[in-house]
């Protein structure tokens, strides 16, 4: 069977087309950015809207199939931004019935996670998921992706990018930002703050800006990143030796940082833990994730199979999520 996924959570239409063995035969996509401001949900909504059957058509090209080759359609059903999520959602149903498809709504946090274990081989594994939006810890127990620890607040992408814009780098700029950190001189103190094993980042975030013009830009970015992603190594070691897992998996938009590589794996090395980084491709918000996780579900009989019960879900948690494709494979699964 061959699933075609949606992604429309936040600022990225993605479509992906994947097959059984996880071979990717598409992965398009067409994100909205802006100079200044924000992301406006409405602006968001209107950009999916406008290119999402563009990006269909040329996923379906690029993958050289027809709709009579598709045999599922699945759709990211949450979390994420109402407005986008509801384009998705609505152009999954359209194609799905138009088609004589059937149609299948997943999480979006575990489509990542999934993508991630089929395309790096890593089996049962601590995963660190950071995008704008989201900073997870998460692991498999008992029949599912269990958080671990969270941010309380904003999603560290959303601090790297508040701060950019702040130094007027623009959307995104992470990347621009993780090009500093190789540069800076010096370290200079910022606010810290884990509480138990969640996190928070507004604080850091109110200080940089407050900084931004009166000290060297190279050694603020550096300090940024640096006491975030300091933050998030703390709390992904404590679950480490908490599950006792050997192997860590990086997904979200944050695994591109050369800067949090760097340091999550100087963690691992010093633990003895193997750590996956699958390509930033997948690691960004992309359709395949989608069909991916489409395809285990559908057919391990998980998740909304039925055109009623595929209203968005802006809020679903990765651990509302029952993971029937794992079965009993790994420790600490219950019958
Ligand atoms: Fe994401």
């Amino acid at each position: 069977m061959i699933c075609l996924g949606i992604e429309s959570t936040a600022h990225t239409f993605g479509v992906g087309i994947v097959d059984e063995k996880a071979r990717i035969l598409a992965n398009e996509k067409d994100s909205h950015t802006t100079v200044e401001g924000g992301l406006i949900p409405r602006e968001m909504a209107d950009h999916h809207f406008r290119v999402a059957p563009e990006v269909v058509r040329r996923a379906l090209a690029k993958a050289g199939l027809g709709w009579e080759d598709i045999g599922l359609v699945s759709f990211s059903q949450g979390p994420g931004i109402g407005q986008s999520l509801r384009v998705g959602a609505v152009a999954a149903r359209a194609l799905a019935m138009k088609h004589g498809k059937p149609l299948i709504g997943v999480n979006h946090c575990v489509a990542h996670i999934e993508i991630g274990r089929a395309l790096t081989g890593c089996k049962d594994p601590l995963v660190v998921y950071f995008s704008g939006a989201n900073t997870q810890i998460l692991g498999f127990e008992s029949g599912r992706y269990r958080v671990y620890g969270e941010t309380l607040d904003i999603g560290v992408g959303n601090l790297l990018d508040a701060f950019g814009r702040a130094m007027g780098l623009g959307f995104p700029a992470g990347p621009k930002i993780d090009e500093m950190y190789f540069h800076a001189r010096q370290y200079l103190e910022l606010p810290y703050s884990v509480k138990g094993m969640d996190l928070h980042f507004s604080g850091l975030q109110t200080a940089a800006e407050g900084l931004v013009g009166k000290v060297d830009a190279t050694d603020l970015a550096y300090s940024v990143m640096h006491t975030a992603f300091a933050m998030l190594t703390e709390v992904t070691e404590r679950a480490l030796a908490h599950t006792e897992k050997k192997e860590l998996l990086l997904g979200g938009g944050v695994a591109a940082s050369k800067a949090l590589r760097k340091m999550l794996g100087e963690m691992c090395q010093g633990r003895g833990v193997r750590m996956f980084v699958p390509e930033t491709s997948v690691c960004v918000d992309n359709g395949a994730m989608i069909a991916w996780l489409g395809l285990l579900a559908h057919q391990s009989g998980g998740m909304r199979q039925d055109l009623a019960e595929t209203a968005i879900r802006p809020k679903e948690r990765a651990d509302d999520v029952e993971v029937t494709w794992l079965g009993n494979k790994y420790k600490g699964l219950t019958a």
